[in-house]
């Protein structure tokens, strides 16, 4: 493993720092923008992405922007591409490289992720433009009898392919194993998936012989599913969550920064919030806990967008404000 691979996952991790998940397919993209009455446009994503990644002083909270394929060959305002202008800022560019999770076969249910063929020269072309993290999303279902051992194995081992291809390609790898929140089920249920997904995205990685210290690990929290009638507080989803990943993730990976999967912007920040300021009372974690937030991060700064030029500073102030309680939080020092 090269020396800059480890020093960009401690980078995306620095203290008081976290990730930007700006990385929506088009068809999620659009879904967001419709939530807002917009439609989506190559020109309005270009717009509003370049909206939040250029709010003045973000790079205090923010090492990095996950982005689309389309994302990383746009443009400001003043001409550089996004990957450029965001280096000036001190912000690592990332891209997500995964094609997407498609219906496992003789699986009703359950999803595995694609996109390994052709990934070796995919990366090549994305490190040119300036990529130096990637990401990949495994979606792991939890229902009636899901989800199945092929599932879970059929997405560690790729989960743990694509991080060698990125290694191999000086590219640090979030490795994204994501238990989705939805369904009635209970805290302890998500516990059981996690842990067991951990399990298997680890054992694959050492398979093939991905170094832990040049990666990223992109989990959900441990909490209620969204229907479940009894859903666990903030200090139960942190404590349950920290003693997960003790449990499961190696010392060795640097960081740790969590999708927020759903859940609402703040219930974000103080989850994470809880789980660093218990972090701290148990002596500290064995890794950083950080956030790498797609929706929460957003959905403020969409709304006061509106999909008009001129909410653009509207937009950037919502989207500082959670950037600045997230950055907080990451330090355990977010008060509400
Ligand atoms: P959310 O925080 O909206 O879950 O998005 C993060 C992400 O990148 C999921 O892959």
């Amino acid at each position: 493993m090269t020396e800059s691979l480890e020093s960009i996952a401690n980078a995306l991790v620095a203290p008081g720092k976290g990730i930007l998940a700006a990385d929506e397919s088009f068809p999620t993209i659009a879904k967001r923008f419709a939530s807002i009455g917009v439609e989506s446009s190559e020109e309005l994503r270009r717009s509003y992405r370049g909206m939040l990644f250029m709010a003045d002083g973000a790079s205090e909270f923010i090492s990095g922007v996950i982005m689309f394929d389309e994302t990383v060959s746009q443009k400001t305002d003043a001409g550089e591409t996004y990957p450029e202008a965001l280096k000036e800022l001190g912000i690592i560019t990332g891209i997500k490289v995964d094609t997407g999770a498609k219906a496992l076969a003789g699986h009703a249910g359950e999803k595995v992720t694609e996109g390994l063929d052709g990934l070796r020269d995919r990366l090549a072309a994305y490190y040119d433009k300036g990529a130096r993290f990637a990401k990949w999303r495994a979606v792991i279902t939890i229902g009636d009898g899901i989800p199945s051992n092929a599932c879970v194995r059929a997405n560690a081992h790729a989960l743990a392919r694509y991080a060698a291809l990125c290694q191999e390609a000086n590219i640090v790898p979030m490795v994204e194993p994501e238990v989705l929140m939805d369904g009635d089920h209970d805290i302890d249920r998500c516990d059981a998936v996690t842990s067991w997904a951990l399990q298997e995205v680890f054992t694959a990685l050492r398979e093939q012989g991905v170094a832990l210290e040049g990666m990223l690990l992109k989990p959900n929290m441990v909490i209620s599913g969204k229907g479940d009638a009894n859903r666990a507080d903030v200090q139960t989803v942190a404590a349950r969550t920290v003693a997960c990943l003790r449990r499961n993730v190696p010392a060795a990976v640097p960081g740790i920064v969590f999708l927020s999967g759903g859940q609402s912007d703040v219930e974000a920040t103080a989850h994470l919030d809880a789980m660093n300021k218990l972090g701290a009372e148990q002596g500290g974690l064995p890794w950083q806990l950080s956030f790498s937030y797609g929706r929460a991060l957003q959905a403020a700064a969409l709304k006061a967008w509106g999909g008009k030029a001129d909410n653009y500073a509207a937009g950037q102030a919502a989207f500082l404000e959670r950037a600045k309680a997230n950055s907080a939080a990451r330090n355990g020092r977010w008060d509400t």
